[in-house]
């Protein structure tokens, strides 16, 4: 029998992950109602929190009375707090503080404050316009002034969503909808700069790009939202190449006016490419900051072939290899998918792997004039060929003016209903998914040019293909706030974010989940989302921040993990919600996508360590923010970070001393073919790494995939593993797995059954005849199914041996079926003993008793406990194990490794029909 360390052994009230759980709807007054899933030993308020539903809070203390709510259905307990945020007599009416309140039952309550308060959003601002300067025959540069400019704060590189003035934007029937057209322009200034800055490249028959020509005067008013998107300039000091493809400069420029700002000495080369020379603008400013940062160089290239300038072609094609730094450079690129695509290929041709690849794709029109000439589709000449083909043509392209259509920095976006005379080039639509439509634009696959646009301007879909914007995952409008990746799944080197209507931004870091790149990602975001948000958080704001750091303390205690589960979880929710008070979707969703949840919960789900001042550090983070102490809350995430990074690599360092067998008898499985079953965690794991580290050649036999780890970690350090995935409860199962041995190594030597395990613990009078055959197929059939489709090779070899894992459960409490089951393997093992010994054949058994082993990754199927009465019984054959035990304590996996590898070896071979008790002297 193996206990886990999964399952509470005490007899108090479950808490933590095992403690019951009930639905809270939470009704505001705007009629959104919104549900959190609420543990019996959680208040409301920190489930909601947690859930990123911010409920008004102040004190989380039941002394303010600001979360004050009307329970109209369920039963809960009310907390502690003091009379004058809760009377009695509201309290008997039935009001309640989820401050203080744990639920009992599911709950209905009534939230005295709109669903808007759940949320914050983007700023709406107006302004005037200032300056209009015509920078070349393409290019207008805008300025714009605010009255409130402090309350607008921005990172380099990321955009507002202008209105353009007089314009209405249509809907998919072409009615208007009293909206104006909006476009996205990112800011070409600093943000320390009191002006705001944008470029527009100007397309006959934009909305934009008319109402500057024709209509804009100084003193129009202006209005837009933002600031969007997480492309912004991380802080570091490694290098940095920027990448600007025409008006993508406009976001470049405003990350060297902040370096400018900050008197930064790192190093810094620009690659500044355009299609023809009047689009390139602003040189005079570029050189100004040549000449005043002393790390900063650069160069431009001009595509037209007929171009004046020195360097004709694309902005790959000066990319020199010291601006690569081996890879120790962050790549920020803003430009049309094709650069980005290009420049992504060329990096990764030149076997570079940058620590950091931060871009923002802006989408094409591709030119009704241009389309005779260029082929989207890749069926002809290089792909990179035809990318710069319609790098050319974009800048050329007379934009037609979209329904919801975008322009980042000054790249426009085709209306959907305007797309059907363009794809005669493009592949036939396949609506698999693969391609993204947002706001009923639809956006590049990330096969390249192969797209067809369907022109239906359809509803936000989200895409199934997470490739489809070359590594971007793509979300319905609707789901943004809360969209995530798969946050069990590990992180993939290519990290999806959230994109917006019609173009995406994206980050990329090399090896990531294996490196301290995660955490230097993380804080570099939240370094970002602290310029957002320190001395802007309302006293509400600040009151959730606290609630979630606390949330983490209870689950560290001085340098030990109490639940490192739990931190994980409140560890995530405490860094989401800097990241969603920004008001920006992208930057949680930037953040979110870095999947350090996931990872943590990977690596930390057996950790025992965790850095002392781990969640120490979030109440201090608070209090810094609290106090305006930019300098100090600064210094704490980077150091927080640090430690974070220690934290993991400790887990990840013991967890490699973990896998390896303390005891090896070298050599003593040399040239022997064993199969182990039940091999994906556990005794059988153990026995698995033992047996290959004595020179055996193992088939490690499981139904989980899991298995794939063990044999990926044997094999990595030179040993002979094979896996097979078999339901080892059939026949066909078992017969597979010996089929596996004989094809890949020609014979099996021994066979350890290892599989098996109590699904149920409770009194044999509530188990039902499904639960009974249940266990006797899991603990019983799988042995015997194994021992008939091994024997007839054993005997055809005339020697073999068969290691049974029994059970000193044989005598136990709360598992009758599986004691049955386990002297049902007795009972075989003394039987083909008997039947076999003349073929050679040896057959034994260990019996553990309650063993040691890490939080089971494949579930046995055991039901949570629903009861007190269940948890008793839980915990009572727990105790029975314990009590019955001499050593009075549980066994190791080494143990038990070493016994079953005993037997199984030659230094048994007078051994055998013998049922070794492994349990601390429990015979069983
Ligand atoms: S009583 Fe103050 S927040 Fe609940």
């Amino acid at each position: 029998m193996t206990l886990t360390t999964d399952q509470t052994t005490s007899a108090s009230p479950p808490t933590g992950a095992q403690a019951p759980t009930h639905q809270v709807a939470l009704t505001f007054e705007d009629g959104v109602t919104r549900f959190v899933t609420c543990r019996e030993d959680q208040t409301v308020a920190d489930a909601s929190y947690r859930q990123r539903i911010n409920i008004p809070l102040d004190c989380r203390d039941g002394a303010c009375g600001t979360c004050k709510a009307f329970c109209e259905s369920g039963a809960y307990d009310g907390g502690t707090y003091i009379d004058d945020a809760l009377s009695a007599a509201e309290s008997a009416d039935g009001y309640a503080l989820p401050c203080c309140m744990k639920p009992q039952s599911d709950l209905v309550l009534q939230i005295a404050a709109t669903s808007d308060t759940a949320k914050t959003a983007a700023g709406d601002f107006t302004g005037t316009i200032v300056s209009l300067e015509r920078l070349s025959e393409s290019t207008m540069r805008v300025g714009i002034e605010i009255g409130n400019r402090g309350d607008l704060a921005f990172l380099p590189g990321q955009y507002v969503n202008i209105a353009v003035p007089v314009t209405e934007a249509l809907d998919a029937d072409g009615n208007g909808t009293g909206q104006p057209l909006r476009r996205s322009y990112s800011f070409a200034n600093g943000p320390h700069e009191e002006r705001l800055i944008f470029m527009v490249k100007l397309t006959p028959g934009g909305a934009m790009s008319d109402y500057l020509t024709d209509r804009a005067q100084r003193g129009d008013e202006i209005t837009f939202t933002g600031p969007h998107g997480s492309f912004f300039l991380r802080e570091a000091t490694r290098p940095v190449l920027l990448l600007a493809g025409g008006t993508g400069l406009a976001p470049i420029l405003s990350m060297l006016r902040k370096m400018h700002d900050d008197n930064s000495a790192r190093k810094v080369h620009l690659i500044y490419g355009v299609s023809t020379d009047t689009d390139l603008v602003a040189l005079d400013e570029i050189e100004y900051f040549a000449r005043e940062l002393s790390g900063f160089t650069w160069d431009h290239c001009v595509s037209d072939p007929n171009s004046s300038a020195v360097n004709k072609g694309y902005v790959m094609t000066l990319i020199r290899p010291e601006h690569l730094y081996d890879g120790d450079v962050a790549i920020y690129l803003c430009g049309p998918p094709p650069m980005v695509e290009s420049v992504r290929a060329h990096v990764a041709d030149a076997g570079i792997e940058p620590v950091g690849f931060y871009y923002e794709k802006f989408a094409l029109a591709v030119p009704a004039a241009a389309k005779e000439s260029i082929s989207i589709d890749g069926s002809d000449d290089s792909a990179v060929q035809n990318i710069s083909s319609i790098a050319v043509a974009v800048d050329e392209d007379p934009v037609i003016p979209a329904r919801d259509a975008r322009g980042i920095a000054g790249q426009q976006v085709l209306a959907p209903r305007d797309i059907g005379s363009h794809v005669q080039h493009a592949a036939p639509l396949v609506d698999d998914g693969a391609i993204a439509r947002i706001a009923g634009q639809q956006v590049w696959t990330a096969h390249g040019a192969g797209v067809a646009l369907d022109p239906d301007g359809g509803d936000l879909l989200a895409a199934s293909d997470a490739r489809g914007i070359a590594g971007q995952t793509v979300f319905a409008e609707a789901e943004t706030a809360t969209a995530t990746v798969a946050e069990t799944e590990p992180v993939v080197e290519t990290v999806p974010t959230v994109t917006e209507q019609g173009y995406e931004i994206g980050e990329e870091h090399p090896g990531i989940h294996e490196s301290d790149a995660l955490f230097e990602a993380r804080a570099a975001l939240e370094l970002g989302a602290l310029e957002l948000t320190l001395g802007r958080m309302t006293s509400r704001q600040l009151a959730g921040y606290r609630l979630l750091a606390e949330a983490t303390l209870p689950y560290v205690k001085g340098d030990s993990f109490v639940d490192a589960a739990e931190y994980t979880e409140t560890n995530a929710a405490f860094h989401d919600y800097l990241f969603g008070l920004t008001g920006n979707d992208h930057l949680l969703a930037a953040y979110q996508a870095l999947g350090v949840k996931g990872r943590m919960g990977e690596v930390l789900r057996n950790a025992t360590w965790c850095h002392p001042l781990c969640a120490q550090d979030h109440i201090d983070i608070v209090e810094a923010f609290a106090s305006g102490n930019r300098d100090r809350a600064r210094g704490l995430i980077s150091a927080h970070a640090e430690r974070s990074k220690q934290t993991m690599r400790r887990a990840m360092a013991d967890e490699m001393a973990s896998r390896r067998p303390r005891f090896i008898t070298p050599g003593r499985f040399a040239g022997k073919v064993v199969i182990v079953t039940g091999a994906a965690q556990g005794i059988g794991a153990h026995t698995a790494r033992r047996i290959v580290a004595e020179g055996g050649r193992v088939v490690c036999a499981d139904r989980s995939e899991f298995v794939n780890e063990i044999v990926s970690d044997v094999t990595d350090l030179g040993g002979q593993a094979v896996k097979s995935i078999a339901d080892l409860e059939t026949y066909d199962g078992a017969a597979s797995v010996v089929a596996t041995a004989i094809e890949t190594y020609g014979r099996v030597d021994v066979l350890i059954n290892n599989v098996g395990g109590a699904i149920n613990f409770k009194p044999f009078v509530e188990f039902t005849d499904e639960q009974i055959r249940a266990e006797i197929d899991r603990s019983l059939m799988t042995t015997l199914y194994a021992c008939r489709a091994v024997l007839p090779s054993m005997v055809a070899h005339g020697s073999g041996v068969i290691v049974n894992v029994s059970s000193a459960a044989t005598r136990g409490i709360h598992r009758i079926p599986y004691s049955a089951a386990k002297g049902g393997i007795n009972a075989i093992t003394a039987s083909l003993a008997m039947e076999y010994a003349d073929n050679g054949i040896r057959v034994v058994a260990t019996a553990p008793g309650g063993t040691e082993a890490p939080p089971r990754r494949v579930s046995r199927g055991t039901p949570t406990p629903q009861s007190e009465t269940q948890q008793q019984w839980f915990d009572a054959h727990i105790e029975q194990t314990v009590s019955s035990s001499l050593l009075k304590r549980y066994g190791t996996l080494d143990e038990q490794a070493a016994a079953i590898c005993f037997l199984a070896s030659d230094e048994a071979s007078y051994i055998t029909g013998s049922v070794l008790p492994v349990a601390g002297g429990d015979q069983g």
